[in-house]
């Protein structure tokens, strides 16, 4: 892994999109992986800044997020479909229906995880992911405990996430859905790159587990130590325990 300790979230976000940058003008028609939350904000607003300078473009693109909540209204601000609408994909080029999300309404939501798991390999697999990380490790929605190599599945949400992200439903937990459907750490670990990106005090111990810590199920994100070609970039608070 390579880790660097940056100034500021800007500076976070200023590396993390020189990378794509790099992706998309040697290959246009990269797959990129996208992450919801607060922490992959920064790049998002470099990559619309870049687009809109006409340096970068995803019109050859794809992309495939993450995961979602199951059960949330398809109007609901928070669904991560809308949130990655509003964030990034409505701001750039990637051509219509190339933005792809699990889907957390599914009628049979193990189907709609095989498929998705299938899709992103018959696009090609993900080129570079973009990851955030929970105060407790976890990575997409894989949360503590579950298996270090699962495929894109249906998950039940810790009270901790829950707790972490009901600053996006009003404050209410009670709001926030339980369930989610997630690709697995089995499908992340197949992305060419990965590249996390973390910010703040609330981070610096999953930092320091990611980075020190041994692989464990315990710290979900520890995996990514195996993985050949990831990058870790965080600020000075994040790095604080290291
Ligand atoms: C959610 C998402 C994760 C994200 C994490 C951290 O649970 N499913 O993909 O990394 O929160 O969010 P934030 O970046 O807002 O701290």
């Amino acid at each position: 892994m390579r880790i660097a300790i940056l100034p500021d979230d800007a500076t976070i976000g200023k590396v993390a999109a020189d990378l794509i940058e790099e992706l998309y003008r040697e290959k246009p028609n990269a797959v990129l992986g996208l992450a919801t939350g607060s922490s992959p904000l920064s790049i998002y607003r470099e990559l619309i800044e870049r687009h809109q300078a006409g340096k970068l473009s995803f019109k050859e693109g794809k992309a495939f997020m993450l995961d979602e909540y199951v059960g949330i209204a398809a109007d609901h601000p928070e669904r991560y479909r809308n949130v990655i609408h509003t964030e990034i994909a409505s701001h750039v080029d990637f051509p219509e229906g190339c933005v792809n999300g699990p889907d957390g309404n599914a009628e049979d939501l193990h189907a709609a995880c095989a498929a998705y798991d299938q899709s992103i390999k018959d696009a090609g697999g993900v080129d570079l992911q973009i990851l955030g990380i929970g105060s407790d490790g976890h990575i997409a929605f894989n949360e503590p405990g579950e298996s270090l190599t699962c495929r894109t599945h249906v998950g039940v949400l810790t009270e901790q996430t829950r707790r972490d992200n009901a600053r996006f439903f009003d404050g209410d937990i009670d709001q926030v859905p339980t369930h989610c459907v997630t690709q697995g750490l089995g499908t992340i670990m197949d992305a060419r790159r990965l590249v996390l990106v973390a910010q703040g005090k609330g981070k610096a111990r999953a930092i320091k587990e990611l980075v020190e810590g041994a692989v464990s199920a315990k710290w979900p994100a520890t995996i990514m130590q195996m993985h050949q070609d990831a990058w870790v970039l965080v600020d000075e608070e994040a790095a604080s325990e290291l």
